[in-house]
């Protein structure tokens, strides 16, 4: 067995060559295996065995997750946001494969690791080969495939900055960011800038009936398993005209308008009280996608709270009648003994009590926005008229 020399890495300010330069240390590794598995039968887990063994253990236990991180964190989210046309159908194929690839990688690496320990200890001295076969041959296809498409394609679409921003994530990542040129989190928001080219959004693409253009985007944000697609903001004012925000979980949308569930104590229900008008707000931010909804809002009638009441765990409906939502509480431990309370009386079918149900908002303006690149978005507005149906226009971004 050879002792693996090492060699010069590419500095961080050309951040594809150093994700190359991995591949290349992974190969070497995955070379280590296989002349393990030849050593082993001969000399047993002799010196040599032993701190080869090691070397493959601290290499894929740290660097080899690091390089992961860089491209699932960083390197393909940025080939997202500026991959058009061809490249992003490439990349909507290959991005699910290659992150799939790191879990299976990450699953096989755990049975190895295992029997490396064991002869890196001189425990033992046998490795399976059928292990280290899948596991080389897993991470070789992975590789080329990240090297005839993804690292190309990056070269070929990335400005200087972006490659900047790269180098500067993954260099980060390894704690060689450096604190002195760390900008502090608030001079950093500044800094944060995306910009957005996943699709675009067309008057022929829209369909007639916004509910339905809506209800095609959830089921689009549904099938891109973004975070809580269901969660909207929902923003009322009060009697003295001072607006409030918060997120509520949509949970029925249909040509009468969007539904939530709340206290009917709360603020936001207090506001409600005083001026029916409110805006909702859904942030799709995988699909670079925001939908503003505004218009009047009723309650539900009492049968259809009922009924989804019901539907409730049994614990959300306890937690919903011992919460005098909006109001202050002493402490968490009378929240609690509250809750104890209602459930040592409410038995295993509470009824749902009359300060809880739904909201509609009825909708007469709703727009869709998409994030296009370089600030100069697709905005596409409906607004309901006095007969009821919808009329709709382009907005500037
Ligand atoms: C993800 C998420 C989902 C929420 N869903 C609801 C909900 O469906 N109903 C609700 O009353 N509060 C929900 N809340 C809590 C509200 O944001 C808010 O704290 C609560 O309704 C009280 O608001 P108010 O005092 O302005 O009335 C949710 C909060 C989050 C972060």
């Amino acid at each position: 067995m050879t002792t693996l020399l090492h060699d010069t890495a590419p500095d961080f300010d050309q951040p594809i060559a150093v994700l190359k330069h991995c591949h290349g240390r992974i190969r070497k590794q995955l070379a280590t295996l296989d002349k393990l598995l030849v050593h082993l039968p001969e000399h047993g887990a002799d010196e040599q065995a032993r701190q080869a063994a090691s070397a493959v253990l601290k290499y894929f236990d740290k660097a080899a997750h690091l390089h992961h991180e860089d491209e699932e964190q960083d390197l393909i989210p940025m080939l997202r946001a500026v991959a058009q046309g061809e490249d992003a159908a490439t990349l909507q194929a290959l991005a699910p494969v290659i992150l799939q690839d790191h879990k299976d990688m990450d699953a096989l690496w755990q049975d190895l690791h295992e029997q490396l320990n064991l002869v890196a200890e001189g425990g033992a001295a046998a490795l399976s080969a059928s292990a280290v076969q899948r596991f080389v041959q897993r991470y070789t296809a992975h590789m080329e495939r990240e090297e005839s498409v993804i690292a190309p394609m990056a070269m070929r679409l990335f400005s200087s900055e972006q490659m900047a921003r790269l180098g500067a994530a993954m260099k980060q990542r390894r704690g060689l960011g450096g604190e002195t040129d760390k900008p502090s989190v608030g001079q950093s928001v500044a800094d944060l800038r995306k910009d957005y080219g996943q699709a675009s959004l067309t008057e022929e693409d829209v369909l007639d009936d916004p509910m339905l253009q809506f209800t095609q985007w959830f089921e689009q944000a549904l099938k891109a398993e973004v975070n809580e697609p269901n969660a909207m903001s929902v923003a009322t004012v009060s009697s003295e005209g001072r607006p409030s925000s918060r997120i509520v979980l949509v949970k029925q949308f249909d040509e009468r308008g969007f539904t939530w569930y709340t206290n009917y104590d709360s603020k936001k229900a207090q506001d409600l009280r005083d001026n029916k008008f409110a805006a909702l707000l859904f942030f799709w931010s995988e699909l670079e996608r925001q939908v503003r909804i505004e218009g009047r809002v009723e309650r539900t009638l009492d049968e259809e709270s009922d009924r989804y009441f019901r539907s409730r765990p049994l614990k959300s409906r306890l937690s919903a009648i011992a919460s005098h939502q909006s109001a202050p509480i002493a402490s968490r431990a009378a929240l609690e003994e509250n809750y104890e309370t209602v459930a040592r009386q409410a038995g295993e079918d509470p009824p749902r009590p009359a300060n809880w149900g739904g909201f509609r908002l009825i909708p007469d303006r709703i727009e869709f926005w998409q994030g296009r690149r370089s600030r100069f978005h697709d905005r596409i507005v409906y607004e309901r008229q006095a007969d009821g149906s919808w009329t709709r226009q382009r907005l500037q971004p």
